[in-house]
């Protein structure tokens, strides 16, 4: 039986992929932690504890404890909150990971998760259907820690066989978790606030095209990832995945669908230059052809749940 660490349980991927976990090996063989207090839609659904990702004996005491074999790192700073303070996004994104990669091997574990992000490429990348393997040259210091760790993770499966699996993780959408400072949190908001108030300013500018997922579709394909023989895997860098790309007056237009009154305007901020070095769509061929990956909504899927859900909580 696998005993599962979350580091960074309360964040937007966090909170539902705890839950997602817990269905599947049971409430408690899944331990959620994070720097913040217990989110409350983890409450009452499994063991929780506060845990700093960058404190190793912290993290290897646990590890011991609770006889846990697997870990899932979700903790860091993401790509508008590390512009701000670059050093410190450094510091936790590699630290957390370099410190996990270490236990993975000290404490013997079985598998490791940890994701990587679109954020890996950069302006000299080809933005339309970005191969797996291309141009990598990203220019804020959240892609710059992305790629260096997907580098570490290959090096520690080169090396000494850690079983580590990373996606690289397009923009992802839900309606549980708030998003945490990305270059595409405001595909959330405007759900949000087209129901609050029927209009929203968005700070990406129109015609910005960026790779997007539903959070349903992207907890599956890490369950199925980490689920898949390790003998299909060929990389331990991290896999390309995509569901669906769109500017923000496409997502506009199927909330109108649904909201005929909604009005969108733009006030594009320094977000902007960095949804401008990102690929518009991903091929993601490799995830597809080494363990089957496939997404399930589309952009109308995707508006019509947020909807409904929205409306419902
Ligand atoms: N959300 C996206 O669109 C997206 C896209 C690509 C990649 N990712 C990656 O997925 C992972 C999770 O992202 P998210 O969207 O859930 O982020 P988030 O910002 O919503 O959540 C991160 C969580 O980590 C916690 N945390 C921060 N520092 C910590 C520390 N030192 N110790 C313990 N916990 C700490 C925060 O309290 C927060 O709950 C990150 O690695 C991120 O880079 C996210």
């Amino acid at each position: 039986m696998s005993n599962i660490l979350i580091l960074g349980a309360c964040g937007q991927i966090g909170v539902e992929l705890t839950l997602a976990l817990r269905q599947k090996w049971g409430a408690d063989h899944v331990f959620a932690t994070d720097l913040a207090a217990e989110h409350p839609l983890l409450q009452g659904t499994g063991p929780f504890a506060q845990l700093d990702a960058t404190d190793k004996d912290a993290i290897g005491a646990f590890i011991r404890k609770e006889g846990i074999t697997q870990v899932y790192l979700l903790a860091a700073l993401l790509s508008a909150t590390g512009e701000k303070a670059p050093m410190k996004a450094w510091d936790i994104n590699m630290r957390s990971l370099l410190q996990v990669l270490e236990l993975g091997v000290e404490e013997k574990l079985e598998k490791i998760f940890w994701p990587s992000s679109i954020a890996v490429f950069g302006p000299t990348t080809p933005k339309v259907d970005t191969p797996q393997q291309t141009v990598v040259e990203p220019t804020t210091v959240y892609g710059i820690s992305k790629y260096a760790g997907e580098l570490w993770c290959q090096y520690y499966f080169d090396r000494y066989g850690l079983d580590v699996r990373s996606v690289r993780y397009p923009g992802l959408i839900s309606w549980k978790g708030q998003p945490g400072g990305g270059t595409t949190d405001y595909a959330v908001a405007i759900y949000h606030e087209s129901l609050a108030t029927g209009t929203y300013t968005s700070f990406l500018g129109e015609g910005t095209v960026l790779p997007m997922m539903y959070m349903d579709d992207a907890i599956r394909a890490t369950l199925e990832l980490m689920e898949a023989p390790a003998e299909t895997l060929s990389t331990r860098m991290a896999y390309n995945i995509a569901a669906i790309s769109f500017a923000p007056e496409e997502i506009g237009r199927s909330i109108q669908a649904h909201l005929p009154e909604f009005k969108l305007s733009y006030a594009p901020d320094s977000r902007q230059a960095i949804a401008d070095s990102w690929p518009q769509s991903i091929d993601d061929s490799l995830a597809r052809k080494d363990w089957g990956w496939k997404p399930q909504f589309d952009l109308e899927a995707m508006t019509a749940d947020m909807l409904k859900n929205l409306k419902n909580g």
